[in-house]
């Protein structure tokens, strides 16, 4: 693989080499094993701010960086979405009641490396039409992930989340997407978790990148609040994500942030 060092293809997507995959895999294990570390913190009770506070702590202990405090003025080391939130929601005094939901993002930067995973976790017990949605999401993301590998199209991966989770009766929020990432946070190319089979640039064994999709019970329209990140469902209903790093291999992809504990999908277990 070596002579792929330092490539860029016409869709400005770089492809990386196998040192850069060892790179990737040690800083999506760290951001995944953080997400497992932070299970036990989620209960009725718990405020967003105590959860962060605690994943800021782990990034310290474990001497590595926080991607997200600094990034275009964020200053929290994830970003935590309870219910109706969609994504880029601020830890702060919200505190958590019997049946929330929430996803929990973290992305760490190890030896310049960027790793960035989230999941959905449950104050309590969790309410049956927030489990199905909870189950599309994460089947979603891995059917997706399913969609990888060289020769395919970034429209098969959205297709292959969009046609399940309508099928589902559910939809795929529109406004934000998947990143190329790597010894960067956001790169070429957007990840759409949706359209149309064929369609985008063709992926390539190296190529590096999230795959993250947002579902919602309801409509995808989303807004965001006058904190300038928090994006809310605008009919209210609720939305779920989770997300992956990966990097595409000669037979497939290469999962990054599989979690440690082996908790990534139904994280109130065990
Ligand atoms: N981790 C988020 C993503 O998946 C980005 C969060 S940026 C922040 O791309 F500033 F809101 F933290
Ligand atoms: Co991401
Ligand atoms: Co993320």
């Amino acid at each position: 693989m070596n002579d792929l060092r330092g490539r860029v293809t016409k869709d400005g997507i770089r492809i990386y080499d196998e040192a850069d995959f060892a790179g990737m895999r040690t800083a999506g294990q760290v951001a995944a094993g953080i997400l497992d570390a932070v299970i036990p913190l989620v209960r009725p009770g718990a405020t967003t701010a105590e959860i962060d506070a605690f994943i800021t702590a782990e990034i310290q202990r474990l001497g590595v960086t926080s991607a997200t405090i600094g990034y275009k003025g964020y200053q929290h080391a994830s970003c935590i979405s309870v219910n109706h939130v969609v994504c880029h929601g601020i830890p702060g005094a919200k505190v958590l009641a019997d049946g929330d939901i929430l996803n929990i993002d973290v992305t760490v930067i190890v030896e310049g490396w960027y790793g960035d995973t989230s999941r959905m976790y449950v104050a309590g017990a969790l309410p049956r039409k927030a489990e199905r949605l909870i189950e599309v999401t994460h089947e979603g993301l891995m059917r997706g992930i399913a969609a990888v590998k060289p020769g395919n199209t970034f429209g098969d991966i959205g297709f292959a989340i969009q046609s399940y989770v309508e099928a589902a009766r559910m939809s795929v929020v529109r406004d934000f997407c998947g990143h190329g990432l790597g010894r960067v946070f956001h790169a070429p190319p957007n990840v759409l978790h949706y359209g149309r089979a064929g369609s985008g640039p063709v992926l390539e064994e190296g190529m590096f990148f999230t795959i993250e999709p947002m579902v919602n019970l309801g409509r995808p329209e989303t807004k965001v609040l006058a904190d300038d990140w928090t994006a809310v469902t605008r009919d209210k209903s609720l939305s779920a994500q989770y997300e992956h790093s990966i990097g595409v291999t000669a037979e497939g992809c290469e999962i990054f942030t599989l979690s440690p504990a082996g908790r990534f999908f139904r994280t109130w277990e065990q």
